[in-house]
């Protein structure tokens, strides 16, 4: 797949969508949940640090590495929750695997699409370690750009089929129900989140605000529930009262950035939470019993980026879904980089 040193496999938004819809999204969910799942089963053989985020009044921009000794990975993403009203995305990205030997980039591509596909399918891994057993319907509050991947993560992992939908913006939720018609869900659009909420054995909040807000209260969420809180992820940006996370069992990806970003920024700096490797890992049992409530506290970890550029980059052999881009200089004689601006001239 790259016939020359200097040139690098770049993935479009045209070509991203083009390798979905091939392999299918609820295949592509699964496939890449097994990469995530994997590179949890292997965490400790990673180089791990909070991602470095430059923050500003209307929201962040972050940089996420991780490398395994083997390849490197960073994604570039914002979060700016008032962008969808000027018609940008409240998060975009973009993404790229590298070899550790000599330190070239094996992958440039986009990664809007590609996270919120790693972001559910992380969600749908978590849900199917801690939720109840039984579970097929799922609330979700938040209804925008992230949501739909989120319904089918978790029907293709846990078979989810009945949905109960809400949003502040009813055009949200009536988006939802348009893009998800025909695709074996049975769904509710509720009034109010406390409408949402009623009956479902897994809640999803996914919504997008740059405060303290309080899409969940304490009496909303029953014995059993598992809560998938994907929406809060910076400081000053949460979704669930402190009172919920108090009663739960709190898994996260890796505490020292969760301390800072999650739900739990809330909560004193050394309240007691698990981790979601070890139960993936088999060195946490989850849950122990279907009462209890259990949350996953959803920031996006920079290893479920890396799994998703691993996973594009493997299923892109033998594909045409990405260009060959001219990214990095090579010179005849590599020292001669100059030699080769003056060439260039002639
Ligand atoms: N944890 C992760 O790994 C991860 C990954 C991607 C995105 N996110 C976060 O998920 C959130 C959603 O992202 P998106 O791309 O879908 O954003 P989006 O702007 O497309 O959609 C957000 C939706 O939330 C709705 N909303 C806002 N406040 C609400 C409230 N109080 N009650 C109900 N609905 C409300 C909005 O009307 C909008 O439809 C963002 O905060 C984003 O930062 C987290």
């Amino acid at each position: 797949m790259q016939p020359n040193l200097n040139i690098v496999p770049f993935v479009s938004v045209d070509n991203m969508m083009k390798l979905v819809l091939s392999i299918g999204v609820e295949a592509f969910l699964t496939g890449l949940a097994a990469y995530v799942e994997d590179d949890f089963r292997r965490w400790e053989s990673f180089d791990k640090t909070p991602r470095v985020a430059s923050h500003s009044a209307e929201g962040v921009i972050e940089l996420m590495p991780t490398s395994d000794g083997v390849a490197y990975g960073f994604k570039y993403v914002n979060g700016h929750p008032r962008n969808t009203r000027d018609g940008r995305q409240t998060v975009t990205a973009f993404g790229v695997l590298a070899d550790v030997s000599n330190g070239y980039p094996l992958l440039l591509t986009e990664m809007t699409i590609l996270t919120a596909l790693r972001t559910a399918a992380t969600s749908a891994v978590a849900g199917r370690h801690l939720a109840a057993k039984g579970a097929r319907c799922m609330a979700i509050i938040g209804n925008g750009a992230q949501a739909e991947f989120q319904a089918l993560a978790f029907k293709a992992l846990m078979g989810i089929d009945r949905l109960r939908l809400y949003d502040i913006d009813r055009t949200a939720s009536e988006k939802c129900v348009r893009n998800l018609k025909g695709l074996g869900f049975d769904i509710h659009v509720a009034a109010s989140a406390e409408d949402a909420v009623e009956g479902a054995d897994i809640v999803t909040t996914v919504t997008a605000d740059k405060q303290y807000a309080t899409i969940l209260t304490d009496n909303m969420v029953g014995a059993g529930v598992h809560i998938n809180a994907v929406g809060g992820d910076c400081p000053g940006k949460t979704e669930l009262h402190a009172d919920i996370l108090r009663r739960a069992q709190i898994f996260v990806e890796y505490p020292p950035q969760t301390r800072i970003e999650g739900e739990i920024q809330q909560l004193p700096a050394d309240y007691p939470v698990r981790e979601l490797w070890r139960v993936i890992a088999g060195l946490d049992a989850g849950r122990a019993d279907p009462a209890e409530i259990t949350l996953f506290d959803s920031v996006g970890f920079a290893t479920e980026d890396f799994s998703a550029l691993r996973f594009v980059r493997d299923r892109l052999h033998g594909t045409q879904f990405y260009e060959d881009l001219d990214l990095l200089a090579d010179p005849d004689e590599p020292r001669d980089l100059f030699g080769m601006l003056l060439r260039a001239a002639a």
